[in-house]
């Protein structure tokens, strides 16, 4: 509960390395999470090369950090794989909708925040990049996404050169409705 209710983005970060040991374990608690029939609809762009991030940041409107983050994630919807293995099964299937999409979805939020919050308990930072999503056709180019595989959100992550003072949120009653939804004022 602590870890949670103290979360900050993180958006300068020191040059120190994570170790594979654990990026590993940190991905390996993101994939636990719950998933969508256990189909795990996503896969998980791994950038640590400096050349690639030089290649990416102008996807990312340029943000400092894409740069400074000895850790990039790009998060993808991944419906390729899962067609595949339908082929491999001599199974016809349709996923391509919205539908899917938004499973798809819903699997990589849930496996960013599962990323996000083990990363946090190792004392790392993150910071999501919306960026992603609006320039989704260039990254699935510069990480040679095949047909199927969509960006959805990117993560930094690393070792927090300051503290970010932590933003407010509404209260409670401002966002919970009990039984029914009530409408908004002024
Ligand atoms: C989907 C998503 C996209 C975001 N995109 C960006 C971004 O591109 N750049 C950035 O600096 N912060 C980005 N953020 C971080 C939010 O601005 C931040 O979570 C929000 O302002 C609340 O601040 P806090 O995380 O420090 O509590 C994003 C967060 C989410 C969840």
């Amino acid at each position: 509960m602590k870890l949670l209710l103290n979360h900050c983005s993180v958006r300068n970060y020191l040059p120190t390395r994570i170790s594979q040991d654990l990026l590993d374990e940190i991905l390996y608690s993101g994939i636990r999470a719950s998933n969508t029939g256990n189909m795990q609809l996503y896969s998980i762009v791994v950038t640590l090369d400096e050349e690639k991030k030089k290649t990416l940041a102008p996807c990312h409107f340029n943000q400092a950090m894409v740069l400074q983050a000895p850790v990039l994630l790009t998060i993808c919807f991944d419906i390729s794989r899962f067609y595949k293995w339908c082929d491999a099964s001599n199974t016809t299937a349709d996923f391509k909708n919205l539908l899917w999409l938004l499973n798809g979805t819903i699997d990589v939020s849930i496996l960013s925040q599962n990323i996000c919050i083990a990363a946090e308990n190792k004392g790392l930072g993150i910071c999501y990049l919306g960026t992603t999503l609006y320039n989704a056709p260039e990254i699935s180019n510069v990480l040679h996404l095949p047909v199927g595989v969509v960006p959805i959100t990117a993560l930094t992550i690393g070792y927090p050169a300051t503290s970010p003072e932590k933003t407010d949120r509404l209260s409670l009653d401002a966002v919970v409705h009990y039984e029914e939804y009530k409408d908004y004022n002024e």
